[in-house]
């Protein structure tokens, strides 16, 4: 997936086609403005405002406390970038903005919505990060007050689709018994798991905040007794053992190589012997290979949030094999990588 323009009438569909526009070079400006006001707009809570009514820029600037003037110029602009739609001076979310909210993959786009303000927030420092290295890790230094609330609404917004295509794509020669969920979040891949194998038990590790809302979505899958949590820091905690499979889903990217490396030699110790261990994260290729959008989209993002990146997936893999892992094989669910080891 590439990001870029798309012509809004002939001229500018000719422009494009013809590569009279410097569309890579010209693209940031454009689109640090859209970003910024769909941020403000999202901050204001501009469109929950206008979701389901159309209003006026003084009843806009009214509720959300804001100077009329500078309201009515971001109203118009967020029009022109197609989030709005104006008729006889009233202003409500456009046609297409809606049928995204509301449309099948809503959940998604809700959750994006939610989490981006917070993630905005931890880029403002992309210049020091990149000059000294460091970032604060947001699991343990949290953005604002709701931003584990938000983090956790992304989460789970973004896990429907994931979910069901790793279940289908992981294999087991007998049935999974024990199943340890490293990073398991707000229990998506746990739950899933659980639902299609009936004699699983899961134990998650996480942090408090995920094993808050995880406990609430396993009574809700009325899973409960079948799936537990381990809370607190994995680098603290006793995983327990026995494990026939173990699934190390999204989280390599919080942490460093050095921990990654332990990680993998701790999941090797925890499974019996023939057990599975299951990595699943977004695809990032080895030296020299290829950068996709999506690849240094995802690394930079997790810099950002965890000062961390995406690993290269010939990497994870030499630690897999390093820790013991044999008959390591790669498949792929869209952007996302899993590797699949035996011990
Ligand atoms: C991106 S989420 C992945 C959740 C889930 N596995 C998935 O694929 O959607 C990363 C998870 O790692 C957890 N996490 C990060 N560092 C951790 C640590 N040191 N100990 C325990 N959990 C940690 C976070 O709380 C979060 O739930």
């Amino acid at each position: 997936m590439k990001i870029g323009f798309k012509g809004e009438n002939f001229g500018e569909k000719l422009l494009l086609a013809t590569r009279m526009l410097p569309e890579i070079a010209i693209m940031p400006f454009f689109s640090t403005i859209v970003g910024n006001a769909y941020l403000t707009a999202q901050r204001l809570k501009i469109f929950s405002l206008l979701e389901k009514n159309s209003m006026s820029v003084k009843d806009v600037a009214e509720k959300t406390e804001a100077d009329e003037h500078g309201m009515r110029v971001l109203l118009e602009a967020l029009t022109g970038f197609g989030y709005l739609e104006r008729q006889s001076g009233k202003f409500q979310c456009s046609r297409e903005f809606r049928k995204s909210l509301d449309g099948k993959m809503s959940e998604m786009a809700r959750g994006m919505m939610i989490f981006a303000p917070d993630v905005a927030k931890k880029f403002e420092n992309l210049d020091k990060a990149v000059k000294t290295g460091e970032v604060e890790n947001f699991h343990f230094t949290p953005i604002t007050p709701s931003s584990w609330s938000h983090y956790l609404t992304f989460l789970k917004s973004v896990s429907k689709e994931p979910t069901k295509a790793l279940v289908k794509k992981v294999k087991f020669d007998t049935p999974p018994r024990k199943m340890l969920d490293i990073a398991g979040g707000p229990a998506q891949y746990s739950i899933a798991f659980c639902r299609k194998y009936h004699n699983l038990e899961a134990t998650i590790l996480d942090l408090p905040e995920s094993s808050a809302e995880g406990e609430t979505e396993i009574k809700k899958a009325e899973l409960d007794g079948r799936i537990t949590y381990i809370t607190g820091n994995f680098f603290e905690t006793d995983w327990g053992g026995d494990y026939d499979f173990a699934l190390l889903s999204n989280m390599l990217h919080c942490l460093t190589v050095t921990q990654c490396q332990t990680v993998i030699k701790r999941t090797f110790e925890s499974l019996i012997p023939g057990g599975l261990i299951v990595t699943n994260d977004v695809d990032f290729p080895g030296e020299d290979e290829e950068i996709e959008m999506f690849a240094g989209w995802s690394s930079l993002l997790y810099f950002m949030m965890t000062g961390s990146r995406t690993h290269p997936t010939p990497a994870i893999k030499k630690w897999m094999s390093d820790a013991g892992f044999t008959k390591i094989k790669k498949t792929k669910i869209r952007n996302s990588a899993q590797l699949i080891g035996i011990k």
